[in-house]
């Protein structure tokens, strides 16, 4: 499976937001990580569509993901995807319909993934999984960038692999060159990193390492 790098842009520079997101696409990274906080489903906020719209316009070629941490993410499908969302994730433990929304997301023409929140064991995901295009395991409790990485949901990434081999599955919070091998270990092939690579003097060098690191320990691991 494709190993993939993503920066998340919670952890750029807030006063020169378009300088990361080029900084983050010149690095080699695969692709952009847009965290989207509602203060509701989250205690924190982000920031909306105009951003997700902006990083199309710096940089029209670098993929985005946008991880919707929302309680009514079914609203704002439509404004997200219009505004460049390539790939959209929504909470299992959102408030909606998710079959629908699943289906929605697609049928705009965006890979549709389902995110899980650390306390979610991963059976609450299994009716939704041919839906998905991906499956977001969240290692952090959501709503903040620089916490650190939770190990204890290691056996969810390693059950949701063995349920799924050929399923994107993305680990997301508290990812470095060290828990990122814990997480490709058990079978995780794609990691978000915000403030392990936006602190970096040199970005490129950060993304080439937890590559390396990631691609050895999940070709190494759960098969
Ligand atoms: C947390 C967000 C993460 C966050 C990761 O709610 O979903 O994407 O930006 O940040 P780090 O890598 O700093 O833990
Ligand atoms: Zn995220």
């Amino acid at each position: 499976m494709r190993i993939q790098i993503l920066p998340s842009l919670l952890a750029a520079d807030q006063g020169a937001l378009a300088k990361d997101v080029s900084r983050a696409a010149s690095s080699g990274a695969d692709a952009l990580h847009l965290d989207v906080m509602d203060a509701h489903f989250v205690p924190n906020l982000s920031f909306g569509p105009a951003v997700v719209e902006m990083c199309r316009r710096v940089e029209p070629g670098f993929y985005r993901h946008v991880h919707l941490m929302m309680t009514r993410p079914d609203l704002y499908l439509e404004k997200f995807v219009s505004a460049g969302a390539q790939t959209v994730q929504v909470h299992i433990e959102a408030d909606c319909d998710l079959h629908a929304v699943l289906a929605r997301i697609r049928a705009l023409g965006a890979r549709a993934a389902l995110a899980v929140n650390p306390e979610t064991p991963i059976v609450r995901v299994m009716p939704y999984l041919d839906e998905c295009d991906e499956l977001l395991v969240m290692t952090v409790h959501p709503g903040y960038g620089g916490q650190a990485f939770i190990k204890e949901c290691l056996p969810k990434i390693a059950e949701a692999r063995a349920l799924r081999p050929q399923l994107d599955i993305m680990v997301d919070g508290g990812v470095n060159a060290e828990t990122g091998v814990l997480a490709a270990a058990a079978g995780a092939n794609q990691f978000v990193a915000g403030s392990h690579l936006f602190k970096m003097a040199d970005m490129a060098l950060g993304v080439a390492a937890l590559r390396d690191a990631c691609e050895k320990a999940f070709a190494g691991s759960h098969v």
